[in-house]
């Protein structure tokens, strides 16, 4: 119980001290699996593209790289997270290419049909209500548009719920690919 609430505060939900470290350990294990599930949604230049639970930021850097004259959106619960990521990602949001703000997963500041692609790493496990959140995401993504629902094997989500968990939020033909570093379902809005 303990230990679960202090790998809450440095990952799930992070806060305090403890967040600001999860954070900087979370930039270190990343980088490569956040590139893969990047690549893997085949973005165009000039694509508008958004990521939910977005941590320290890593996503968000691999995403501006894909989307130079695009837009990458940004959305995370924890004021921690968004102060690492916006600084981080300091350079694009000075430009424009680059926005972030607090916000969850199931009411995003976003009106419907607005992104290319978007993308959530290691966050749907700790969503109050994953369903919402996934709803959301089908929302604010055009018809057609692909959706990464990503997960490093600590992350805690279940591989065996993840099909069930989308077909509840609407989505239809999952399709789910392995990684060294995890494994990603994709599906199309
Ligand atoms: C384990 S971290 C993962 C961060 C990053 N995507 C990664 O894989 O390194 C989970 C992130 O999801 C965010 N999060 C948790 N619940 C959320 C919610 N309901 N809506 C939006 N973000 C949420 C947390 O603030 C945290 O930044």
């Amino acid at each position: 119980m303990f230990f679960d609430t202090l790998l809450d505060r440095a990952f799930g939900h992070p806060s305090g001290v403890l967040g600001r470290l999860g954070g900087k350990l979370m930039v270190r294990s990343k980088r490569a699996f956040a590139g893969w599930v990047v690549s893997e949604l085949d973005l165009d230049p000039d694509d508008r593209v958004l990521e939910v639970g977005f941590g320290p930021g890593v996503g968000i850097q691999r995403l501006a790289e894909a989307v130079p004259r695009g837009f990458v959106a940004g959305a995370d619960a924890s004021p921690v997270m968004v102060e690492q990521a916006r600084r981080r990602n300091a350079a694009a949001i000075r430009s424009g290419l680059v926005e972030l703000r607090r916000g969850l997963a199931d009411d995003l500041p976003s009106d419907d049909d607005v992104f290319d692609a978007a993308m959530t790493m290691n966050s749907v496990q700790a969503w109050p209500d994953p369903v919402a959140g996934l709803r959301e995401l089908r929302r604010v993504v055009k018809p057609g548009g692909t959706v990464a629902v990503a997960f490093t094997p600590h992350s805690g989500q279940s591989r065996e719920e993840l099909p069930s968990l989308l077909a509840e939020a609407g989505f239809e033909d999952v399709r789910i690919e392995n990684h060294r570093d995890g494994f990603c379902a994709f599906v199309e809005s």
